[in-house]
């Protein structure tokens, strides 16, 4: 029998991942599902052929440099690669993948929960009435700002923007759209496209990020960014904390430019950014965009996909 090849699973996936990947592979699983240190990624790194990361696993130049020759790919169980540092894992011979497609519906419903959570004041009103203080109601109580028929501003029309747009059609909202390419017709289903982001920003009243975190989007919304949107837009964050200056975004929310964000990602993971617990107008969840049982499944089944290409000797479907 061929000796089947070894895999280090980084974190505690799903029963279904970890029961595949053990059929067809020696898996050594991170069952106490701690994060694991740059020293304990190199160590790994030369007791097997594959390893099956998060993005809480990261790979920057310096851990790609120290990486065991052993290693031969690294099939990400997630769309966004920012935790590695590509051009340095090639420079070493290492295969990079990552799961495109699968977690752009789950992570579009936590954006639309974002956006309408942070619209209609949902941190404030569940804490009224958790805490047993919701002693009035009159028509002025809790006004929020209305999402339908509202103009949606989508700064990276991907997978995950496109799965955007099309829930917020279904709540009749005019999609405007920042990409670097104008999509085709078909795919941008009557979404306007903005050439610059400057012009999209000025007609976003609500605003959701989902581009990929790289050296050139870093800080893309900062003090200037924010100033061009309408007065009272509403912020929706759940690509990366990376994109937005977290201490300019805490400006416009003082100052009433931006009146509510929705936050699924931050600077800082785990942990996010203190200060935003003084606004009841943030709406913030702990970087859970994809996670729902039947995405969680097919993430781990797309990076168990590109490791059977690979192994096989094919072109991996997801290789970057
Ligand atoms: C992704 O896939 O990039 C999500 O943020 C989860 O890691």
């Amino acid at each position: 029998m061929p000796i089947r090849p070894t895999v280090w699973i980084s974190r505690r996936l799903s029963d279904a991942t970890v029961a595949r990947a053990r059929r067809d592979y020696e898996v050594i699983l991170n069952e106490a599902d701690g994060l694991s240190t740059a020293d304990e990624i190199v160590a790994m790194s030369a007791r097997v052929d594959a390893i099956v990361p998060c993005h809480s696993e990261r790979f920057p130049a310096a851990v790609a440099a120290r990486l065991d020759p052993r290693l031969k790919i690294i099939a990400n169980y997630s769309v966004g690669v920012d935790h590695c540092d590509i051009p340095a894992l090639k420079a070493r011979g290492i295969a990079v993948t990552n799961t495109p497609d699968v977690l752009s519906d789950a992570t579009a419903e936590t954006a639309m929960l974002l956006m309408i959570g942070a619209a209609r004041r949902a941190v404030e009103g569940d804490r009224l009435v958790r805490s047993g203080q919701w002693k009035t109601w009159s028509p002025s109580f809790m006004v929020g700002k209305q999402v339908t028929g509202a103009r949606l501003g989508i700064i990276g029309m991907g997978r995950v923007g496109r799965a955007m747009a099309h829930k917020a059609r279904g709540f009749d909202m005019e999609i405007h759209y920042f990409n670097r390419h104008r999509l085709p017709p078909d795919l941008e289903g009557g979404a306007i496209f903005h050439s610059g982001i400057d012009s999209l920003l000025k007609v976003a009243d609500f605003l959701s990020l989902h581009c990929p975190a790289t050296p050139e989007t870093a800080g893309l919304m900062n003090a200037a960014r924010f100033a061009q949107l309408p007065c009272g837009a509403v912020v929706v964050n759940t690509a990366r904390g990376a994109l937005i200056d977290e201490a300019d975004l805490i400006a416009a929310l003082q100052s009433g430019k931006v009146a509510a964000a929705g936050l699924d990602c931050f600077v800082t993971e785990p942990g996010g950014n203190p200060a935003f617990a003084a606004f009841d107008n943030v709406f913030m969840l702990p970087h859970i965009g994809s996670a729902t049982a039947q995405t969680r499944d097919a993430m781990g089944f797309r990076a168990l996909d590109n490791l059977d290409a690979f192994f096989s000797g094919k072109t991996p479907r997801d290789l970057l």
